[in-house]
């Protein structure tokens, strides 16, 4: 989030995505196809949870992270997937909600003690 300060959560994000990837998570990324920058990242653990997915601000809007989230559906396929956001991030609430992931406990982040939200996310369509 733009408001987070990111340079002061730098080192404890790369120390989270080696570990992410030390225990064996999908890391995709997206770029932009016009100058070749980094658009975005997501995170897949086998056991389907989304653990950190980021568009920079320039593409917010753009579909990149739907197409992210998308490649990771088809990766888990069928799923479920689940992914807890704080309570407060509305954007990312109504992008997580449009994309089909249904709310389903509430919970503190054991670190920041905030409030979040874990939603879920299966294809209904796989059912039966
Ligand atoms: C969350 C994130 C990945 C979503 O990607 P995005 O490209 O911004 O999402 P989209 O623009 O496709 O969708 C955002 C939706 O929220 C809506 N929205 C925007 N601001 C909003 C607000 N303040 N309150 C409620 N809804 C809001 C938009 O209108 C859109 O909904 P709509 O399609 O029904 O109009 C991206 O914003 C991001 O990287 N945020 C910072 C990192 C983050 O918060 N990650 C999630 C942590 S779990």
């Amino acid at each position: 989030m733009p408001g987070t300060g990111f340079e002061a959560r730098r080192v404890w994000f790369v120390d989270r995505l080696a570990q992410l990837n030390d225990g064996g998570a999908t890391i995709l990324c997206a770029f932009d196809v016009l100058d070749g920058r980094m658009a975005g990242l997501i995170t897949l653990e086998t056991d389907g949870h989304i653990d950190q997915l980021a568009v920079a601000v320039h593409v917010w809007g753009s579909g990149a992270a739907t197409a992210l989230l998308n490649e990771v559906k088809r990766m888990h396929a069928g799923g479920p997937l689940t992914l807890d956001v704080n309570q407060d991030n509305a954007r990312a609430v109504r992008f997580y909600e449009r994309e089909g992931f249904r709310r389903v406990d509430a919970r503190r982040n054991a670190t920041s003690g905030l409030p979040i939200w874990r939603y879920q996310w299966a294809d209904i369509s796989a059912v039966g």
